[in-house]
């Protein structure tokens, strides 16, 4: 459990919060790229809770701003984004990316002042098919994060966003909370009938894996370890990275290029950007059974609804809590809540917890050692950041991230866990990371 302050200092994003000024002074991922073209319509976007506009120039550069034009403060999100710039719809004062007021139509020549109108405009940044602001205080932003997936993907879309309908800390948390799967996502599937070679199927096998955790320099990570095979056992892993990130694991360590950003769009809803390097290159890690076929009630991905350019109008799944997820009395026969695929499946149980979850009521066991460690983390580095202007050391040195990975290794009865995740790791194949 979290006394009512602590919970409040973990889940709060807006500007001056604890938690929202601590993850302002990180790189945010804003949107994916392909949401922004040349000229295109201006997009709300809200981040943290404040409501901003997005838009690409002419040039291809990014613009996000906060929504209200200086001159009268209308909504530049009604603006239109031409020749270089955003022009505001009420009385034509125009800005470029930079927030620089380029031209004041609606002023006789001698009273315009464009050096003094300059719109709210953050720094930007994009790289791997991902938009990224800086809402933080430095006037130099920090480098850009330094983990494998965010220099992807290789090849086709790899980067999936969806909204799901709460506080972005419990939503990162369903991430780290691994126990969970042998119920919610593997319930009625009968562990025996997985194919050998898969070892995700120890963890439908054995539902209550002994929980290893670590502090490390660029957040936590734990391991989930069970018995395997005779004389071996299997563990799989996670790594939490400040201040949203988890490399989940999806495959073995060695092949296992991803990473979920739990985006604050304000207290009460979040963005997840799932990237997976190599899924546009058809990664299959569809769990099977021994004849080959796929366990479907797993492996169906999510749809969504129509896009708008409302502040929540995008990356909305069709199946949510308006419709209870399409469970039924026939559902619930092929699977452990009757929600079908492992993304509507979390969803559920996370948006079901309410808004913010009131932590003063749990009562966590061991099982939740991670979760636990992870927000011990959280609160001391932004509570450190508030007292002191101390960040982690992952902020300015991202490098130290970059082995920070999630996945399944099977290793010899009593491997160390963190021995034999560095052995894996000399193993691994490496993302090319580029800086462009
Ligand atoms: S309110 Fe934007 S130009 Fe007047
Ligand atoms: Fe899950």
């Amino acid at each position: 459990m979290l006394t009512t302050a602590d919970n409040e200092a973990l889940t709060r994003v807006g500007r001056g919060t604890v938690m929202g000024n601590f993850m302002r002074e990180f790189w945010i991922p804003a949107c994916k790229s392909n949401e922004l073209a040349p000229d295109g319509m201006p997009m709300r976007l809200m981040l943290l809770g404040e409501k901003l506009v997005a838009f690409r120039d002419t040039a291809g550069r990014v613009g996000i701003f906060d929504h209200r034009c200086p001159h009268r403060c209308a909504s530049l999100a009604l603006g239109r984004n031409e020749q270089g710039g955003i022009r505001c719809g009420y009385h034509g004062w125009k800005f470029d990316v930079e927030g620089n007021c380029l031209d004041q139509p609606n002023l006789p020549d001698k009273n315009r002042f464009p050096a003094g109108t300059k719109a709210m405009a953050y720094k930007t940044a994009e790289r791997g098919g991902m938009v990224f602001v800086y809402m933080g205080k430095r006037p130099v932003p920090p480098p850009l994060p330094d983990i494998e997936a965010t220099f992807g993907p290789m090849h086709g879309d790899g980067i999936a966003l969806t909204q799901r309908d709460c506080n972005w800390l419990q939503a990162l948390e369903g991430d780290i909370d691994t126990s969970h799967l042998g119920f919610l996502h593997a319930g009625l599937i009968d562990g025996e009938a997985i194919e050998e070679k898969d070892p995700q199927r120890y963890t439908v096998i054995n539902k209550a894996p002994k929980i290893n955790v670590a502090d490390m320099p660029f957040g936590t990570m734990y391991s989930a370890q069970r018995p395997a095979g005779p004389g071996e056992e299997h563990h799989r892993f996670a790594c939490f990275i400040f201040p949203f990130w988890v490399t989940y694991p999806s495959d073995m360590i060695e092949h296992n290029v991803s990473v979920n950003a739990w985006v604050p769009i304000d207290d009460e809803n979040t963005m997840i950007f799932n990237i997976d390097l190599f899924r546009g290159e058809g990664k299959d890690t569809a769990m099977r059974y021994k004849d080959g076929t796929v366990v479907p009630t797993l492996a169906r991905p999510l749809e969504y609804l129509p896009r708008t350019n409302d502040w929540m109008g995008r990356w909305r799944p069709t199946q949510n809590r308006g419709n209870d997820y399409g469970r039924t009395e026939e559902t619930l026969k092929s699977t452990f809540i009757g929600v079908s695929g492992i993304p509507l499946q979390d969803q559920a149980m996370i948006e079901s917890m309410g808004p913010i979850v009131d932590r003063s009521l749990e009562h966590l066991a061991s099982s939740d050692r991670m979760v636990m460690m992870t927000r011990r983390a959280m609160l001391a580095a932004a509570r450190e950041f508030a007292s002191t202007g101390k960040l982690p050391e992952v902020l300015d040195n991202p490098a130290i991230s970059r082995t920070a990975r999630g996945g399944d290794m099977v290793v010899p009865e009593n491997t160390d866990w963190l021995e034999g995740y560095e052995e894996a790791m000399k193993r691994a194949v490496r993302a090319p990371v580029t800086t462009g």
